[in-house]
């Protein structure tokens, strides 16, 4: 039994079997799904976790409050790794009350074609526990529509759905203090990346709301509780939420027998020579996008590159500037090279992925290389490499 705070639990889960969260983006520590009980005159909890961990999950509850029935569930985002188990947690608790807004319930009701015994609030509401008092934010498109914050006025909790968690299960401790939490900080910008970093300005609009509440610690649905560092991450959401990054260089390419390799190893090369310290490079091939994406949001120079196949785009790395595209990313500086055998396309249709879609600055000119490289192509590669350099040093 974990207590976080005054009648308050941690009821929740870690899932190491998983290999790709939402399908997609890859887990090599697990994740896992938080929950936590409030037990007062109302027993509540708040956030549930995915179906295929219900055991876990209400024997963690009964080691709490034995056979005593649970009240309320408050659904602050319903997207099934949290929602998933709440048939089952009516099979054991039928009178429980779902708590959540009219979209929530709205989503409820299509996921698991059912109705609920349902407590409907709405932005600013408050539910009274007995002693605790919960008060609801609605939180829009962070990331799904129905996405809301809880704040406990008696112990200055505030749940905060997917805002502000992380990937990576929890390996016995749970509050930040009690953790180094030397490795959640790349992982929360990886999960802010991958999962909400299309919704900058919902993000925004959520942490204007909040701002004047008094918060003493931040339990969200992934990674570790909020305490000592809730001012840190609440500050690495403002920035990421607009956008902002340090001054570093992301490097990556395509390449299928290593000659647009070398485009790219002379571009990092120029950019080290006149004095840029962060940049990382990535094989698209082979590094999976989300580390990608997560470096994207971390630095502000952008350099891509690929070859031609099929008359187009390499399709790694279109499928990479569709994710960046679709996260509407800002400030940023982008430059490009390309290569082809025959017919040269990459370099344009990188062209046309920022004049359609990404609208990043153009820094420095675009390089295309036709079969192998040469000294010529090393020495436009020095120049695309110096020209980033000169923006970000
Ligand atoms: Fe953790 Fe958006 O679900």
């Amino acid at each position: 039994m974990i207590q976080i705070a005054e009648n308050t639990y941690y009821v929740g889960v870690n899932d190491r079997h998983k290999a790709l969260f939402e399908g997609l983006w890859p887990l090599p520590n697990g994740v896992s799904y938080n929950s936590y009980l409030i037990v007062d005159e109302k027993v509540c909890l708040v956030d549930a976790v995915e179906i295929d961990f219900f055991a876990q999950f209400i024997e963690h509850i009964r080691e709490v409050i034995g056979d005593r029935p649970v009240d309320y569930l408050v659904v602050n985002h319903m997207e099934p790794d949290h929602s998933g188990a709440l048939a089952l947690l009516r099979k054991y608790y039928p009178g429980i009350q779902v708590v959540g807004n009219a979209k929530t319930l709205d989503l409820l009701h299509g996921f698991y074609s059912d109705k609920y015994g349902e407590v409907k609030v709405k932005d600013g509401d408050a539910l009274e526990l007995g002693r605790h008092t919960l008060r609801f934010f609605l939180t829009p498109m962070v990331h799904w529509p129905e996405t809301m914050m809880t704040l406990d006025t008696a112990t200055g909790t505030l749940y905060s759905g997917d805002a502000f968690g992380c990937f990576g299960a929890l390996n016995g401790g749970l509050i930040d203090s009690e953790i180094n939490c030397e490795w959640v900080w790349l992982e929360m910008v990886r999960y802010y990346s991958n999962i909400v970093g299309k919704y900058g300005t919902p993000v925004q609009s959520a942490l204007k709301k909040l701002a004047g509440e008094t918060i003493t610690s931040i339990c969200s649905t992934h990674g570790p509780v909020w305490r000592e560092y809730a001012a840190k991450v609440v500050g690495m959401y403002d920035k990421m939420s607009r956008y902002d990054a340090d001054n570093g260089l992301v490097i990556c390419y395509g390449t299928m027998y290593g000659n647009t390799e070398r485009m790219a190893e002379a571009i990092a090369r120029a950019a080290s020579a006149a004095g840029v310290k962060n940049i990382v490079m990535y094989n698209v091939s082979k590094t999976h996008h989300s580390y990608i994406l997560r470096d994207i949001f971390r630095y502000r120079g952008l350099i891509v590159g690929a070859p031609t196949y099929n008359a187009g785009l390499y399709h790694e790395m279109d499928v990479l500037l569709g994710e960046v595209a679709e996260r509407q990313m800002k400030g940023r500086l982008l430059g490009w090279f390309g290569s082809y055998s025959w017919a040269g396309k990459a370099v344009a249709k990188i062209g046309e992925w920022n004049d359609k879609r990404l609208h990043f600055e153009v820094v420095g000119e675009p390089v295309e290389m036709k079969q192998g490289f040469s000294e010529t192509v090393r020495k436009q590669c020095y120049g695309l490499g110096h020209a980033m350099a000169m923006r970000l040093v």
